[in-house]
């Protein structure tokens, strides 16, 4: 399985700290919020990188990066011409995944389990799309899943709604097959200019090919302040506990 991150976007939420610096290079506990999304698909086995960034960040993500040794991992960098969302994004992964199955990250996204467990559940899954949720306390922030729990299904999933149907928040973890890029052909920009990952994952619910799994620890999306703080300090806990065990 090969792994998709996502490091564009304007980082406006954390103004002024990304004025001359990527959101995904600022410090998360001892590293570069970067390094938790790539330390996460290296502990999954999953070795081989796309990076996806506007151009202008590409000479930073080399510097601090290069090709991805020191990490255990091979990176190819790809640019997205403008920030224009998560499935805009994303269509330029395709010459990259082919017709692998893949894991997709949101750079921002912080958080405490492994995906191993979940990204074998996938590979066993055969076809289709997973998502992984977690329970949270703004979800008007966030993609919103209403659940169908007699067939442990989602039914839809609502972006930033108004007035969410339940609090599992749709995380910035996804697993794909190469259908996807057929899906993103299919969608047009949303409200706020945007090419939405929830209208992709709408699509596979409509053709029954959407699964997903509860997050069972800490998640943190670390695109302002306040939660690029508790990122910072809960990436710092786990680093201990890690050196005491
Ligand atoms: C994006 C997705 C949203 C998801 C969130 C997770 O939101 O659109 O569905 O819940 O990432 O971090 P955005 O960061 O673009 O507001």
């Amino acid at each position: 399985m090969k792994g998709v991150i996502l490091a564009g976007g304007t980082g406006s939420r954390l103004m002024p700290l990304t004025k001359a610096v990527n959101k995904h290079l600022l410090p998360v506990g001892p590293y570069p919020m970067i390094y938790w999304s790539i330390m996460k698909l290296e502990e999954a086995g999953i070795k081989d990188i796309l990076l996806i960034t506007q151009k202008e960040y590409i000479p930073q993500f080399h510097k601090l990066l290069e090709n991805g040794e020191e990490l255990g991992v091979s990176i190819t960098y790809q640019v997205q011409p403008a920030a224009s969302g998560i499935s805009d994004a994303l269509s330029y992964a395709k010459r990259f995944t082919g017709r692998d199955p893949f894991v997709l990250l949101l750079g921002d996204n912080i958080f405490e389990d492994s995906l191993k467990p979940y990204t074998e559940r996938f590979a066993q899954q055969g076809k289709g799309a997973k998502v992984l949720l977690k329970e949270v306390d703004d979800p008007e922030r966030f993609g919103i899943a209403e659940i169908d729990e007699k067939n442990k299904r989602i039914k839809s999933i609502i972006e930033k709604p108004e007035q969410p149907p339940t609090s599992l928040c749709v995380t910035g973890i996804y697993m794909y097959d190469a259908e996807v890029f057929s899906y993103i052909d299919q969608i047009s920009p949303s409200k706020r200019g945007e090419l939405e990952i929830t209208d992709v994952n709408n699509l596979y619910i409509e053709h029954s090919e959407l699964t997903y799994d509860v997050l069972k620890g800490w998640w943190v999306d670390a695109g302002t302040h306040e939660s690029l703080c508790l990122a910072g300090s809960l990436a710092q806990q786990a680093i201990q506990k890690g050196q005491e065990h």
